[in-house]
């Protein structure tokens, strides 16, 4: 029986050429003559239409410099707890404080309801998480902030989603992506900085420093160091990757959101992921009972599935009384489903069938 997996980037033989190609040219660190890198982030600043782009290496990494640029130190930042660590560590890499906050139990978007309650003198900042693909209510979060409070979308998910007719990148401030293998769009590892901010060049100038350890004023094997900074650039393997991927991804997400439907129409259950044309669908997630039981019973027939997220306030790190009632409700019943465009329509009826027939 051939397994289905979860997650599963979409190669063909462009990516093999390009692999092969680097691999020969000598130039696999970026800033050694490949201009990938710097390539990928042209081409995907006109993909989001954003002012500029910093590509990293991981979204981690993204979310990290992002939030060093939001003075948070000794400040709160709201965010939902329903994601990845990485949402979260980002705030304490910086000193800042995270208060987490409820999810909406339609999208599991943070609720700007929420936020409102929480938001105080304290807030510096707000990362909104696009939850699956979903795109989180940025407007309405737009409004409840100030010129003290700023946002940070954690994009991750959601590379091709749209808000409001525009692609997810082209909004706020600063947005956060990752090119994880496991993400619509993938690499072997791969983050990126869309701006938006009107002071655009000199942040992309901070950016490309503080993503290769601080070095600035480069004049060939002489530089200065004015600033902290980290070894975060993207590698020429994971750009050139990503320069394929890009050119295929709004194709790839349509399929995603083919297989969402028919998962939105065909599974018989209430509690599950909503169908939105704008989602680029990282994932589709359903919500029952007895998790375990259905996740085992699809694993004996050959079907992968996950659990996205255990909350972060659940974690021994994080851990506190608070009490989330619709991100804990999802912690215990949420499953995510294999949505990549690899699946057959054979493997989704099978997946389809195999859930209504345990319900
Ligand atoms: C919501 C979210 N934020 C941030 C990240 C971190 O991205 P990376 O794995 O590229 O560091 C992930 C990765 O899974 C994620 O799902």
């Amino acid at each position: 029986m051939k397994q289905i997996k979860l997650f599963d980037p979409v190669i063909d033989q462009r990516e093999v050429k390009k692999v092969v190609k680097t691999l020969k040219s000598g130039f696999w660190a970026s800033g050694s003559g490949g201009g990938q890198v710097h390539e990928f982030e042209k081409k995907f600043k006109k993909f989001v239409n954003s002012k500029s782009c910093v590509s990293v290496n991981s979204g981690t990494a993204a979310l990290h410099l992002a939030a060093t640029l939001c003075d948070i130190k000794g400040k709160e930042v709201i965010l939902p707890s329903l994601s990845f660590v990485s949402t979260a560590h980002a705030i304490m890499y910086n000193g800042g404080t995270p208060v987490f906050v409820d999810v909406d139990p339609h999208t599991l978007c943070i609720d700007p309801v929420e936020i409102k309650k929480k938001i105080s003198k304290r807030t510096r900042c707000i990362i909104p998480v696009h939850f699956g693909g979903m795109p989180a209510d940025i407007k309405r979060i737009k409004k409840l902030s100030n010129s003290n409070v700023m946002i940070i979308e954690d994009a991750a998910h959601a590379c091709g989603s749209e808000f409001n007719g525009k692609k997810i990148g082209s909004h706020s401030d600063l947005v956060c992506f990752s090119f994880h293998p496991v993400k619509n769009l993938a690499a072997p590892t791969g983050g990126l900085i869309s701006i938006n901010h009107l002071g655009h060049k000199k942040i992309k100038k901070i950016l490309n420093e503080k993503r290769w350890c601080g070095i600035t004023n480069r004049d060939e094997h002489y530089y200065d160091v004015k600033q902290l900074g980290w070894n975060y650039y993207m590698n020429e393997f994971s750009a050139g990757l990503a320069l394929i991927q890009l050119k295929k991804l709004d194709k790839l997400n349509q399929i995603r959101k083919k297989i969402a439907k028919r998962y939105h129409d065909e599974i018989k259950l209430e509690e599950k992921m909503p169908y939105q044309k704008d989602c680029s669908y990282h994932f589709y997630w359903i919500m029952v009972k007895n998790r375990d039981k259905l996740m085992q019973k699809l694993k004996q027939n050959g079907i992968e599935t996950g659990i996205h997220y255990r909350p972060i306030h659940k974690m021994s790190m994080y851990k506190n009384k608070k009490k989330l009632p619709i991100t804990e409700n999802a912690g215990k019943k949420i499953i995510t489903l294999p949505t990549h465009p690899n699946l057959t329509n054979s493997n989704i009826t099978k997946i389809i069938s195999k859930i209504n027939k345990f319900l």
